[in-house]
């Protein structure tokens, strides 16, 4: 479409990346997966953005198995901060925006109430603060900057690297018959990648360069998104509630990690949908997605 950015999306297959994909697909589009490009090639990541000359690049890829973080520290900090700071190297010499999703994970989860632009982060993992390393790379380095905090990601594509997304596990569970434990101690905002897209699009347009809080409206534990799942989709779930503590996650998350998005409504932008609300909308599109699959393949589908 003339007279529209040329974006650069990096990690074009993820839930976040197929989302914005289908989001701004009346934009200049150049979509690059992990396939495409592999960020931590900081020669070859210059030459493709240079020789694509984006007005913008958003960075949605990350290693985010939060777990795995604490034992490959290394790939952490390469794929999550050394590999933004290439990336906002590249976009501040060729003068270009770069939008960088990071995550509630930089906060430490003490603060008890929903955490501002201006709370001071102080990560418990090693994801957060690898994390936090890629955003203050971004924000000291390239002007033109929207560095996007956002929390519990879920979209249709799912995540490859942690075999799809919350929802879906969920709704994989029952099947087994078995008791499903789910931690009731981590309140957070989870958030429907496809609104979150369509927030990033009109928050692009602004040019309000700066740092956001992005998030679905409202909050819940895991335990109590995990009951909604059940309770929109009418399964009778054998669902307990359990401690982090008694869960025994390898890294430390949050106990409270929700994200104020009040810069966006400074910028009187409204504010994106309750997460239940959000929740429906993704379990009503991803039936779509299923019908569709099977009438494209109707053998796969028997
Ligand atoms: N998921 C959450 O709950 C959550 C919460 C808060 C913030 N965030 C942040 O939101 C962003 C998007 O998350 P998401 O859930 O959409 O993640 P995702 O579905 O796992 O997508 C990440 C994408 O990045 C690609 N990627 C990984 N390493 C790469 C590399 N070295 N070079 C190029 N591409 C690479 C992945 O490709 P492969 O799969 O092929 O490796 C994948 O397509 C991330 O920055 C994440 O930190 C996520």
């Amino acid at each position: 479409m003339r007279g529209s950015p040329r974006v650069a999306v990096i990690g074009a297959s993820g839930q976040l990346g197929t989302d914005l994909v289908g989001v701004l697909a009346d934009w200049d589009l150049m979509p690059l997966t992990h396939a495409d490009l592999d960020i931590r090639d900081f020669v070859y990541t210059r030459k493709v953005l240079e020789d694509a000359k984006p007005d913008i690049v958003i960075n949605s890829a990350a290693f985010n198995r939060v777990d795995d973080c604490e034992e490959e520290v290394s790939k952490a900090f390469w794929v999550n901060a050394f590999a933004v700071r290439n990336l906002a190297q590249v976009c501040a010499d060729v003068d270009c925006a770069l939008v960088h999703i990071s995550t509630d994970y930089i906060f430490d989860g003490r603060k008890g109430t929903p955490y501002t632009e201006d709370d001071l982060p102080n990560p418990v993992s090693v994801y957060g603060m690898s994390k936090l390393a890629g955003e203050c790379f971004v924000r000291s380095i390239c002007p033109k900057h929207f560095v996007v905090r956002t929390s519990g990601l879920y979209g249709i594509a799912g995540s490859r690297a942690k075999g799809g997304n919350f929802v879906e596990t969920m709704i994989r569970l029952p099947e087994k018959g078995q008791p499903i434990h789910v931690v009731n101690d981590q309140v957070l905002t989870p958030t429907y990648t496809k609104d979150l897209a369509e927030k990033l699009k009109e928050l692009l347009q602004t040019k309000a360069y700066g740092l956001y809080h992005i998030t679905n409206s409202g909050e819940c534990s895991w335990y109590e998104f995990a009951q909604a799942i059940f309770d929109v989709l009418s399964v009778n779930a054998d669902l307990k509630p359990i401690t982090s503590a008694v869960y025994g996650a390898k890294a430390r998350r949050p106990a409270y990690s929700v994200l104020a998005n009040a810069r966006l409504e400074a910028l009187h932008l409204a504010p994106l949908g309750a997460w239940r609300e959000a929740l429906e909308a993704y379990l009503s599109d991803r039936v779509v997605g299923l019908r569709n699959t099977c009438s494209n393949d109707e053998d796969s589908c028997q």
